[in-house]
């Protein structure tokens, strides 16, 4: 059975084997996969396709951003792949998302889900001034959100502390995916501000992105259906 799950657990691992000994562990019917910069560099299209072969639902966590006719291209190679999902930066204009935007939806086949990073939560107001931007990141997160509205893309990344202000202003049907998620009794590892997952669905978020609290436990399945179950009631 395909998913209806929110949660999207983050693949940080350096292998396949890893990879796959944890993939073994879960059910497409409990959650998504992320495939992020590390994974994919080092194992690959291939492991992709095994991913959606065992009927997951995948999220090709790759931040394209290059000129636009470069982005559309990589964008139709990830469609190729059966990925659900997949992301541009919005730093790279509005031309280069419409063009990826664009790319997916005249590929033959099913179009994945296409959202744009905005301001990463990993740079905040020195990187803005460095660069002589006059704006607050609430600000640029905001501006990049609508840009990325603008040019047809289904949503964003996000920190889920933006979930309810991005709910507000964007509307109903524009994705908000938010990684820094923390059930009450995990740790936080090395991020900074966390959001339990019913808070983070409260406050509007469409889908959860957590790692470490189901890949570095014990009983990463038990964890994942503890997390799914809060969630349901
Ligand atoms: O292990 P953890 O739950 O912290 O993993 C979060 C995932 O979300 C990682 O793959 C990380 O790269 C990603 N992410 C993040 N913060 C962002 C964007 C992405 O933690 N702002």
């Amino acid at each position: 059975m395909k998913s209806s799950s929110p949660v999207i657990v983050a693949l940080d691992f350096p292998s396949e084997k890893e990879t796959m000994q944890l993939v073994e562990q879960l059910e497409p019917s409990l959650c998504r996969l992320k495939v992020g910069k590390e994974l994919f560099t080092r194992c690959g299209p291939a492991l992709v396709r095994q991913l959606v072969d065992k009927n997951f639902d995948v999220f090709l966590d790759l931040k394209y951003h290059d000129i636009p006719n470069t982005v559309a291209r990589a964008c139709a190679a990830a469609a190729d792949l059966g990925v659900w999902m997949l992301n541009v930066h919005a730093l790279g204009g509005e031309k280069m998302m419409s063009a990826a935007k664009q790319a997916l939806s005249t590929n033959n086949g099913k179009t994945p889900l296409l959202i744009a990073v905005t301001w990463l939560t990993s740079s905040g107001q020195s990187e803005l001034d460095a660069l002589g931007v006059k704006s607050t990141p609430q600000d640029m997160v905001s501006r990049l959100a609508t840009m990325t509205q603008d040019a047809g893309l289904d949503g964003v990344v996000c920190s889920a502390q933006e979930a309810q202000i991005l709910r507000q202003s964007m509307g109903d049907d524009f994705l908000l995916v938010t990684p820094g998620i923390r059930p009450a009794d995990a740790g936080k590892d090395d991020q900074c501000r966390v959001v339990t997952p019913e808070r983070a669905m409260q406050d509007g978020a469409s889908y959860l992105v957590i790692g470490r609290p189901i890949t570095q436990a014990n009983d990463p399945c038990k964890v994942l259906q503890s997390i799914v179950a809060t969630l349901n009631t």
